[in-house]
């Protein structure tokens, strides 16, 4: 397993595989990886004779007043996670090899970035989509692993792969969860023990709405509302969205029908976490 920081580096090590035949899969992170970013490497792994996993802590998806700064970094640790899983390549780079002066092209989406985090977060998926788009350009992957726990993020890179014919399959893999249900997440290292209790409230308040599917309610105002009754109902949490909406084109839906993404975000005290469920 090696690590480089350069774009030239990865496209060499890429052309090299590319000659002998082997096909490539490209695992997009933050860094800081966890068990939910191991099993995208492992997928890709068994999938593909050669995985890339990028770790770039993107400067331009966070807005202000976020967290770019306190966004936990530890690339001793993440090598050690990507040669566990089974990862070739680690591509590293400084912000100034992504980002270099007047940087000014940028992919930018529109409906499915309406809602949930896109209404919150303005900035937020235009960051995402650029540097996912780049990343394509350099590794040029044969497939790329995202998880479904940010599926406003998935359904919008599917969107912008279809619309601009970028030649990668995109492949959605399931959220990865604590064993008391917490969905995995680097920011969940920002909560104190009293905290952590409490954003359990996340998964335990989906899984009513979901019951409550699974027992024939198809008013999605209903299972917002059973959904909000039990956020609530915890006092270290402060709702940023429930939201019931279509999985293509992340748009509110009154009945669920088709593929529903329900989707919630949540402050457990200055934390911000996001979780969900794809109903089809
Ligand atoms: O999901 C993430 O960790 C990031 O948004 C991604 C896709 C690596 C782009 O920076």
């Amino acid at each position: 397993m090696q690590l480089v920081k350069t774009i030239q580096e990865v496209r060499a090590q890429v052309a090299a595989w590319r000659r002998e035949g082997l096909t490539v899969g490209l695992v997009p992170t933050m860094g800081y990886l966890h068990e939910g970013h191991q099993s995208l490497i492992r997928r890709s792994a068994a999938e593909n004779d050669r995985t890339v996993v990028s770790v770039f802590v993107n400067p331009i998806q966070f807005g202000p007043n976020e967290d770019l700064e306190a966004y936990p970094r530890d690339i001793e640790r993440d090598k050690q996670a990507v040669s566990e899983a089974g990862g070739d390549l680690i591509f590293n780079p400084d912000p100034s090899e992504m980002y270099p002066q007047h940087f000014t092209s940028f992919i930018d989406t529109t409906e499915t970035t309406e809602l949930l985090c896109g209404a919150v977060r303005p900035v937020h998926f235009r960051g995402v989509c650029t540097v996912v788009g780049k990343l394509f350009n350099i590794v040029l992957p044969d497939r790329a692993y995202f998880g479904q726990k940010d599926a406003q993020q998935l359904a919008t890179i599917r969107r912008f792969v279809r619309d601009l014919d970028f030649p990668v399959q995109i492949v959605a893999c399931p959220i990865v969860r604590e064993a008391d249900g917490l969905a995995k997440s680097s920011r969940n290292t920002y909560l104190s023990a009293t905290e952590r209790q409490a954003a359990l409230v996340l998964s335990r308040s989906l899984r009513l709405g979901r019951e409550a599917i699974e027992q024939g309610e198809r008013s999605a105002a209903r299972v917002i509302d059973i959904i909000r009754t039990e956020l609530q109902r915890e006092p270290l949490a402060r709702i940023d969205y429930v939201e019931v909406v279509d999985f293509v084109n992340i748009q509110r839906v009154e009945r669920i029908e088709g593929e529903t993404l329900v989707a919630i975000a949540v402050y457990i005290g200055k934390t911000r976490l996001i979780d969900n469920f794809v109903w089809n």
